[in-house]
């Protein structure tokens, strides 16, 4: 599949999302210890960029999701990799690359509160509201999108364009 012609966010405008998100994120946790959940691979150039311009400190690992398709409103999401650093009785906050049907943050949610954090709240760099099938809202948002498949700024499409500094939507497939 190719890329359209123009981006759907330039690196720019990704730049000035993230620093308006960290300023939030920088407001409603001044001076609560905070923890920084990045969801590989997806959010992984959106948690750098954004725990960058946070100018604070924070503690940053990572989890990992695999999902399977299921039947079950929550499909069937195993998690391959989860927090090395303790977030018993912590504030954490979970950096997601997309929430889509929202059944990997839900999953997510659930299995992280087994290990009584103080508090969990989400940011995702992506939002597709259209798309939800479990009830989830991200706490903070950086962009509202439709129901279009988008890549880059860690994003991909079969492994393919995590590397791309914008987002970018993909044309459909023309026959020649
Ligand atoms: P969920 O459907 O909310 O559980 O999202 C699962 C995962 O699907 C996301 O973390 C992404 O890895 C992937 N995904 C959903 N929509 C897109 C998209 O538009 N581009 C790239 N990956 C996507
Ligand atoms: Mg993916």
């Amino acid at each position: 599949m190719r890329l359209n012609a123009t981006p759907l966010y330039t690196p720019d405008q990704i730049q000035a999302r993230v620093e308006a998100l960290a300023g939030e994120i920088r407001r409603d946790y001044a001076g609560r210890d905070l923890v920084v959940l990045a969801v590989l691979k997806g959010a992984l150039f959106f948690t750098a960029d954004l725990v960058r311009a946070m100018a604070r400190e924070v503690e940053v690992d990572c989890v990992r999701a695999r999902s399977y398709a299921g039947t079950a409103s929550t499909g069937d999401v195993r998690f391959t990799l989860l927090p090395e650093i303790p977030i018993a009785g912590r504030h954490v906050l979970v950096v997601e690359d997309i929430l889509d049907t929202g059944r990997t943050a839900t999953a997510l949610l659930a299995r992280l509160g087994e290990e009584r954090p103080a508090s969990i709240t989400v940011c995702t760099l992506l939002d597709k509201p259209t798309r939800r099938v479990v009830p989830i809202e991200a706490d903070y948002v950086g962009f509202t999108i439709p129901d279009h498949f988008v890549v880059g700024y860690g994003l991909d499409h079969d492994e393919r364009h995590r590397e791309l500094p914008g987002l970018w939507t993909l044309a459909p497939e023309r026959d020649e």
